[in-house]
């Protein structure tokens, strides 16, 4: 397979598609009637969501589901979730119900800084860059108004700018290192725009200062850019309890469970490899919520794992206590987000999922987006450490194995009954529901028979 196009941009969308098939497909009028019907029946719907990406050929679906009874800071939500993973939505669901009925969950954002950076390169003496720093901060706020007016409007703008030496590690580096309040949007265009705009002032301020004289030509601007890892936009999110509230769970009692738990969570910032799997529950959580509010994952992702490798090592992003007979759990979470721009208001569901929850504010989503990671590692680490996960994951794949066989809802039912306390497989599922097909079949001929002989 080594087939390659030029233009292939240019085309219609019906055209890429019809040429994708025929070059990549066994069954290419199939596949091409299959995947336009995942086209979007609305023409003006469809649009929006080609105008998100390039080389739209057909649209992928993921479940949209809704976690509901999460109590946050005393009031009561349902969460959107996106999310492929069977169990996640039903972990969600069963500890905010676990933790409505103990207080509920509370939140509180620390702080909302995002930032941006102007990596350059300068052969010249750091002295003298501190020594005009003052006249060029104040040129690069000038030179950027027109970009910043509206975000001061509404409160944000450029925080702090400051010049940082970095030629300990690479020759000639420096770094113009930014802070912003973005307010309600995440901000990336308003970011990225200022930022390249001072590297432009920047290479102007050089060419007209005498500090640079001779050497205004070796100031080189590298690249200009948001950073994603953002950890002073930070939130808080936790849960507490007596320990006697936390119940019995299996053959743990209140305070048993609370000692596993802690020590299960203490696990995850020794060992990096338990780490990674625990802070990956978390963004189950986390994805899903960020997902269906059109926000940016990746960053999220990228931005919650730095912050966890923060000290040098990989750890678990929530922590645990149990002290003076109380447990409390909670998890620091940088994340930047939106609740204005980008896909909020244009995917359809986006701004469904934003209208469920109130239409937040962007710090009151950031405390949403924190109390869905917590609750899905509260969900994870209670089945990890009593029944483990598989029990719950088993009967969700189940379900799939009847959904894929075509099962009928009584078959479903008879189905469901017998594996509650057998291993489930996808070879015994379709044994069983063949076995009780054919007796089904053997049944029906008997009364045939059986009608035809009286
Ligand atoms: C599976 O998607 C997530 C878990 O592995 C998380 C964990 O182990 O804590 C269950």
């Amino acid at each position: 397979m080594n087939k390659s196009i030029s233009g292939f941009s240019k085309l219609s969308k019906r055209k890429k598609l019809r040429w994708i098939v025929e070059n990549f497909f066994k069954d290419p009028e199939n596949v091409m009637r299959e995947l336009m019907s995942h086209w979007h029946q609305n023409e003006e719907q469809q649009r929006v969501l080609d105008g998100f990406s390039e080389n739209t050929i057909s649209n992928y679906v993921l479940p949209f589901g809704v976690a509901p009874n999460f109590v946050i800071n005393d009031k009561t939500y349902v969460l959107p979730m996106v999310i492929e993973e069977s169990s996640v939505v039903a972990a969600a669901s069963s500890a905010a119900k676990f933790w409505m009925d103990r207080g509920g969950f509370k939140a509180k954002v620390i702080a909302t800084k995002k930032v941006g950076q102007v990596h350059f390169s300068w052969s010249g003496n750091v002295d003298k860059l501190n020594s005009v720093f003052e006249e060029l901060d104040a040129q690069l706020r000038i030179d950027v108004s027109h970009i910043t007016a509206n975000m001061e409007n509404r409160g944000g703008g450029i925080l702090d700018i400051s010049l940082l030496d970095m030629t300990h590690l690479e020759d000639d580096y420096f770094q113009l290192k930014v802070n912003f309040e973005t307010c309600d949007s995440m901000g990336a265009n308003f970011i990225n725009s200022v930022l390249e705009e001072f590297g432009r002032s920047l290479k102007t301020f050089a060419a007209t200062h005498e500090i640079f004289k001779g050497k205004e030509k070796e100031l080189t601007i590298i690249m200009a850019i948001l950073s994603n890892y953002t950890p002073e936009c930070l939130v808080r999110a936790w849960v507490e309890c007596p320990i006697k509230d936390l119940g019995k769970h299996g053959d743990l009692n209140a305070s048993s469970f609370a000692e596993k738990f802690c020590k299960a969570i203490r696990i995850a910032h020794i060992d990096p490899h338990r780490a990674t799997t625990h802070n990956k529950g978390i963004f189950n959580g986390i994805d899903a919520v960020v997902l269906a509010t059109g926000n940016d994952f990746r960053a999220v992702e990228s931005c919650g794992h730095t912050y966890a490798a923060r000290d040098g090592q990989y750890r678990s992003l929530s922590y645990c206590s149990v002290e003076n007979g109380v447990f409390k759990f909670w998890l620091d979470l940088p994340i930047a987000l939106g609740t204005v721009g980008g896909l909020t208001k244009l995917h359809p569901i986006a701004r469904r999922s934003l209208e469920l929850l109130g239409n937040p504010s962007a710090s009151q989503l950031m405390e949403i987006i924190a109390v869905a990671g917590l609750a899905q590692n509260f969900g994870a680490v209670k089945s990890l450490i009593t029944t483990g996960i598989q029990k719950g994951h088993m009967k969700m794949h189940l379900l799939n194995i009847l959904n894929h066989l075509g099962a009928t809802e009584k078959e479903v039912t008879e189905t469901v009954n017998y594996f509650k306390d057998k291993v489930i497989s996808f070879s015994a599922v379709r044994d069983f529901l063949n076995l009780n097909r054919g007796d089904k079949k053997k049944d029906n001929s008997l009364l045939t028979d059986q009608k035809a002989s009286s």
